[in-house]
């Protein structure tokens, strides 16, 4: 967790390597993305920051007659996006850096930040892109917030020390959010919660309990499917507790 560094070399050198994924662990990403989905309306215009792959984008293009421009820094990214969002045509890649000069729409009914934001690893920076969120949507449109949250993290490392695990560290290249800065700090400029909540029963079972009976690393197994089955994550209704990344839902209110 680096609140003071901001090396755009190496983050650009990380994220265009081949080899990357923006997220290793599939089932937590579907998790991400059906919760995210239940968010948007039809006939929205949709921007999807630092989309990556577009592996969520692939979804919430499905939506019934949404329009999205889904926008990346990195060379790499958006090519293996537009292999997977080739036949989509109500989707617009583009790249974009966004701490460097860029044009986007200010008519966004909603903007998706979707694990992007944690990679600007200066609080500064983090908000210079949420004031730009703010003038690039509409009053009355709404930003999908899924990120990292240091609170959710401490919970859960908490509760992984009550069973003598050792902590998840926070990857050297995000800054995850701390919940009450970035809440006032969104009142502050014209945003309303409107809810938040998390993937607490996925992460306390896949980094909480199955840790404890096995350290074998291994994202793609029956255990993490399992606990990505929308019957199990309703019946543990978590929501936010638990969750290292939480879906915060702020209105602009002008
Ligand atoms: C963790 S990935 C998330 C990708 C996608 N949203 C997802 O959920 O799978 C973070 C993405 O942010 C992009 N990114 C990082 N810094 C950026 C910047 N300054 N401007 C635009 N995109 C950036 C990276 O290239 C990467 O694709």
């Amino acid at each position: 967790m680096n609140d003071n560094k901001y090396n755009r070399n190496a983050m650009l050198e990380y994220w265009n390597k081949e080899q990357t994924a923006s997220m290793y662990d599939k089932y937590l990403l579907a998790t991400e993305i059906s919760l995210i989905k239940r968010f948007l309306e039809p006939h929205s215009k949709i921007l999807d920051a630092g989309c990556g792959e577009g592996e969520g984008t692939m979804e919430y293009a499905g939506v019934n007659n949404v329009d999205i421009d889904a926008v990346d820094f990195s060379e790499t990214r958006l090519q293996m996006a537009k292999k997977r969002l080739e036949d989509r045509e109500n989707v617009r890649l583009k790249q974009v850096d966004f701490l460097q000069e860029y044009k986007l729409g200010d008519d966004y009914d909603y903007i998706i930040s979707q694990r992007f934001l944690i990679n600007l690893t200066r609080w500064e920076l983090q908000q210079k892109v949420l004031r730009d969120f703010k003038n690039m949507l509409k009053p009355g449109g709404t930003l999908l917030m899924l990120e990292g949250s240091v609170d959710g993290v401490n919970e859960l490392n908490r509760f992984r020390s009550s069973l003598n695990m050792e902590p998840i560290p926070v990857k050297w290249h995000n800054l995850f959010f701390r919940d009450d800065q970035l809440e006032n700090y969104m009142m502050d400029i014209g945003f309303q919660l409107n809810e938040k909540t998390g993937l607490g029963s996925y992460f306390l079972l896949t980094r909480g309990l199955r840790p404890f009976f096995d350290n074998d690393l291994n994202w793609n197994c029956q255990f993490n499917r399992l606990a990505s089955e929308p019957a199990l994550t309703d019946a543990f209704d978590m929501g936010e507790k638990y969750s290292r990344l939480k879906l915060w839902v702020f209105k602009n209110l002008h």
